[in-house]
Order: C-alpha cells, then structure tokens, then sequence
C-alpha cells in the first residue's frame, strides 16, 4: 500500500514538472516573439537601417526650407545634428517635418525615433520623453516691428500686448502665465508669426534669440528688442528620445560628446547662419 502510494505520488510529481517544463517553453517562445527589437530602439534603429527624426522645420538657424539647386530642402543646425548621429549609427537619416506641439506625441506612438526641433527639457515634458544632454545653451528674446508705436523696453511693457507664439513652445507658457492681460496669439508656424508681425497684426513675438536675430537678418522692419533675456524656463535645447529608450539615449549623449569635442555644434551654427543669409 505504502509502496502504491509513493509511486503514485512520483508519477503524480513527474507529471507536474512536465507541464512546469512545457509552461515554461511556452513562456520562452512567446518571449521570443516579443523580443522582436521596438523599432525605436537602439537596436530596432540598427536593423531597420534608418533613423527617423521629427521636427518642425520653421525655426531659422535651427531648421528651415531652403530652395537649393531648384529643390525645396529643410537644412539647419539640427539637421546636422541629426545626420552626424545617423552617420555615427551606421544607419539613413529621414525626416518629418510636423507641427511643432505633434512631436512629442510621435515619440510616444513610435512614429519618431528622436526629435531635434530646438526644444528645451522642461519637468513638463520630462514626463513624457527622455532627454538627451543639453547640445546648445539658448535663451529667448523680443521680436518686434521697428517703428512699432508700442515702445517695448522692458518685461513691463508686455503688458497687455498682442504676443505671438508657436502652439506648444515653452514661449506660449511663458506668455500665458508670466505677463498680464496679454492677448497670446498661438500660431502653428514662426514664419506665420512674424507675418503677423510685418502685417503689424500682433505687436511682438517671443522666439529664441538666435531664431530672432535670423528673422531680423531677413526682414528688414523687424528688430530685436534689445537687453530684453525672456526666461522661458530652461538652459538650452535637448535632443528628445522616447520615454525609457535609456540606451539610445545614452548612445545619443556620447554622440554628442564627440561632435563638441571635435568643435561641430560651433561649426554647424556658424554655417547654419550663412545658409539662412544666402538668397
Ligand atoms: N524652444 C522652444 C520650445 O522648446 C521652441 C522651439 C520651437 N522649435 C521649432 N522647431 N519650431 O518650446
């Protein structure tokens, strides 16, 4: 009886490590499934032998429309970034060009791999992307018409103002929240702002200084108001990686890295400029 009862209990103890052991290969297969790289990933990247960046191309230096040789091109700084990091991966570079507040959400559905478009990290936006290190150290200025009758010298005088802003930027932020009684007038594009601006439809605009300082190079009416820093909340601009794609971003961090140590932010700056002042 007792020899009965251990032999079933062994069979009975067989049977259940099979089905544990068939569990398991089970388990192994569907990981196997899934383990597929996400397209987006450093490896995913690799194997699909292209990279592709969203931006939203109306930012002089940093990206903008140019006709070269009878062809509509988006060139700029960033651009350059993103060619060197897809040179540096082995892999093509594509580009979107998206309303500027459509980025973020590309990132997160996996349509974008990165997004370079002159965006600062903000707490806001750390919640749904990953940054990279801070590839350029910007601030934000003024932009204006030059026989403006509305004198804008200081903070103060926004007060009340028209204020043109791109739909999503840090500069709409800081126009809704720091000045009183503005009226915000949120456009899609910065070209379309600073027609509004030339129209004299708004009264000034709020852009990175370097991006106001290109529209006052090409359009002879607008200034700078000058001495006037606009905190918008944040040091510089950052590349943007899907939320806890860690490895890609720190491969991107060490690209970076390489393209200052070898002096080619400065580089791509300084021909960026010379690009937006040819005709
Ligand atoms: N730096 C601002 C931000 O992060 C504006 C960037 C606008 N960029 C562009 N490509 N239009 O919100």
């Amino acid at each position: 009886m007792k020899n009965k009862i251990s032999l079933f209990m062994l069979i009975i103890l067989i049977l259940s490590s099979l089905i544990v052991a068939c569990g398991k290969g089970n388990e192994s297969n569907l990981g196997k499934n899934t383990s597929e790289p996400e397209s987006y990933t450093l490896t995913g990247i690799e194997s699909k032998g292209k990279l592709v960046m969203g931006t939203s191309a109306d930012y002089p230096p940093f990206e903008f429309h140019k006709m070269i040789d009878g062809k509509d091109e988006i060139v700029g700084f960033d651009i350059e970034i993103a060619k060197y990091i897809a040179k540096e991966l082995g892999v093509e570079l594509e580009i979107k060009d998206m309303d500027f507040d459509k980025l973020l959400g590309g990132l997160s559905t996996g349509m974008l791999d990165i997004v370079v478009a002159g965006m600062n990290p903000t707490p806001e936006r750390e919640k749904e992307a990953n940054f990279s290190d801070i590839y350029y150290e910007s601030d934000h200025s003024v932009l204006t018409n030059k026989e403006s009758e509305s004198k804008i010298v200081s903070i103060e005088d926004l007060n009340g103002k028209s204020i043109g802003v791109q739909i999503g930027t840090t500069q709409e932020e800081f126009a809704q929240t720091e000045i009183k009684d503005a009226e915000v007038v949120s456009l899609s594009s910065n070209p379309d702002i600073v027609m509004n601006l030339k129209t004299k439809k708004i009264d000034c605009a709020i852009m990175e200084t370097s991006v106001v300082k290109s529209f006052v190079k090409s359009n002879e009416d607008l200034k700078i108001v000058e001495d006037l820093a606009i905190d918008c909340g944040s040091d510089g601009v950052a590349i943007a990686i899907k939320k806890g794609n860690d490895e890609l971003t720190q491969k991107i961090n060490e690209i970076l890295a390489k393209a200052k140590s070898e002096g080619l932010i400065e580089k791509w700056i300084v021909e960026a400029n010379e690009l937006n002042d040819l005709d």
